[in-house]
């Protein structure tokens, strides 16, 4: 979904996020997988204050409230958004919808669970930081891991007639996603992990010597304690980031943008 007349800046802003932010919704695997942790987690909810840090439509806070939670803060910063889980939320007496931005919130009662799904496609290239630099602590936070995964095929097993490996070659140093389908394509080794309480973990420099393919690609694996919860590609939020190999050795960093991390790309020749 695209909007395609002249509108002011913010509001233009406003409405792009709203409609990609809805589109999270057609993949209702992820919606299921998130539903099944929070019902693990049943006996942490019930009685318990919780707070959903970028609530959405309120599908997570809803279920948090269902599951017996004393108390649902429901954080929004999208004025759009905002609105809509309102509406969705406004027979939950136990739920406050709070239009705040996640980084200036600060719960009025002492936290026993976080809720929230700030992942990006890179897993630190949305929200993950603001997580890094919450003053308050819950005592659980739902989920707490997250990993960027990577692998390598062969480009002349993806391409077709549109996307050949001439093609590919001229991306040299782009991370593109949906370039191809993943394909059952396995994620081979990890490039790096987010956890709660410890930040992004990720090495200076990814040596690929000794493996095989020509075609890079990476894929998100959101994870809580070990366990898999979604992965990009299966849960299709998130697709792989695919890249022609250039050389055996690459940076992948995360700089200050103006809204959120923006990842940073490059190979080491
Ligand atoms: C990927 S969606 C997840 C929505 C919901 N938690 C769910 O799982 O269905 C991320 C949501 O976080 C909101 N968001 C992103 N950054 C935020 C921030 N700094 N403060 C508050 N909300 C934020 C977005 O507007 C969006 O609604």
């Amino acid at each position: 979904m695209d909007i395609l007349n002249r509108l002011p800046e913010k509001r233009f802003e406003e409405l792009d996020d709203l409609l990609a932010f809805i589109s999270i919704y057609d993949d209702e695997l992820r919606t299921q997988r998130y539903f099944e942790l929070l019902e693990a987690h049943c006996a942490d909810i019930q009685g318990s204050v919780c707070v959903e840090l970028g609530c959405g439509l309120g599908l997570m806070s809803e279920r948090l409230a269902q599951l017996g939670a004393r108390k649902v803060f429901a954080v929004e910063h999208n004025p759009h958004l905002f609105v809509l889980a309102s509406e969705k939320l406004q027979t939950y007496s136990n739920v406050e919808v709070v239009h705040a931005d996640a980084r200036t919130f600060r719960p009025s009662e002492s936290v026993d669970v976080l809720v929230h799904e700030f992942y990006g496609q890179l897993l630190y290239d949305e929200e993950l930081y603001v997580l890094d630099q919450l003053p308050w602590r819950p005592h659980l936070v739902l989920p707490n891991e997250g990993k960027l995964r990577a692998g390598l095929t062969s480009a002349a097993s993806m391409t077709d007639e549109v996307v050949t490996p001439a093609v590919v070659r001229q991306l040299e140093g782009a991370l593109v996603s949906g370039l191809f389908d993943e394909d059952n394509l396995p994620l081979q080794f990890d490039v790096a992990t987010w956890q709660w309480g410890l930040g992004l973990a990720l090495p200076s420099v990814v040596d690929l010597s000794g493996r095989q393919g020509d075609l890079l690609y990476f894929g998100l694996e959101v994870c809580h304690e070990g366990q898999l919860i979604c992965r990009a590609g299966t849960c299709s939020n998130w697709s792989y980031a695919w890249t022609w190999r250039a050389a055996q050795r690459f940076r992948l960093w995360f700089a200050q943008g103006a809204r959120a991390p923006e990842a940073c790309f490059e190979w080491q020749f």
